[in-house]
């Protein structure tokens, strides 16, 4: 969507911050012996307070309120009793939901106990490519350069981008045009705007830049059965700058 009124940013800021709170809650309950649905009841239960409904259960029927992902599941990992955190696993929580018909979408990837030095690398690298993505959008800046940045982050620390897995717009539902690819596109010429929003979202692997669909018919696996990681946040293009909603 692109944000015209007062009115529109209030309610973007309040389903921000809610999916916010819950991603936060449940990265602040990661830990060994945890169960993905225990950490999705955690989400269900900041999303339910604050008046929200879970944004992939109402737009897609997923068997769940949140995705949380494991290893080499990238994204849409559907949260079960029986996948229980062990120490050394790296677990993605996805967190979107609607809020009085304003939609917004976040994420993190985060260690459970100790792992090795690159695969905590590649987490640090899969931040700091959100924050440099954020800092280059403003308004006349090419859509194209969210993904060059991208990937210039994923060439110099020696991690691969996952080319089948973009950001998006988004706020009048989950999904919205315009795509924001984690890859460098020279034939895009679509130009950033003020009021415009939508999520930036880079996956990093420490292998494939592929994923194919798990036989649950929703988890994404990488191709080759690589640890990956995901950062997310939505955000509006402000006169100057970014604003990060969540
Ligand atoms: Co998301
Ligand atoms: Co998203």
């Amino acid at each position: 969507m692109s944000i015209e009124t007062e009115f529109e940013l209030d309610a973007m800021i309040r389903v921000g911050s809610a999916v916010g709170a819950a991603r936060d809650a449940m990265l602040a309950a990661v830990r060994a012996g945890v169960s993905t649905a225990e950490l999705d009841r955690i989400g269900e239960s900041v999303l339910s307070a604050r008046g929200c409904r879970s944004a992939p259960r109402l737009a897609y029927g997923f068997p769940g309120n949140t995705c949380i992902s494991v290893n080499d599941a990238l994204a849409h990992g559907i949260p079960r009793e029986d996948r229980v955190l062990c120490s050394g696993d790296v677990v993605n929580v996805d967190v979107s939901a609607e809020l009085d018909g304003f939609w917004a979408d976040t994420g993190a990837s985060v260690a459970v106990g100790t792992v090795g030095m690159r695969t905590q690398r590649l987490l640090d690298e899969t931040r700091a490519a959100l924050a440099d993505a954020i800092a280059v959008a403003r308004p006349g800046v090419k859509l194209s350069e969210i993904g060059r940045v991208v990937e210039r982050r994923a060439r110099r620390s020696g991690f691969r981008v996952v080319r089948d897995l973009c950001g998006h717009g988004v706020g009048r539902h989950i999904h919205e045009d315009p795509m924001v690819p984690n890859h460098y596109d020279p034939k895009d010429a679509t130009r950033l705007h003020a009021g415009l929003v939508i999520t930036i979202e880079p996956f990093f692997t420490l292998g494939s830049s592929r994923v194919f669909e798990d036989t649950d018919g929703w988890t994404l696996r990488t191709s080759d059965g690589s640890v990956g990681a995901q950062f997310e946040h939505t955000i509006v293009i402000t006169d100057e700058d970014a604003l990060i909603l969540t």
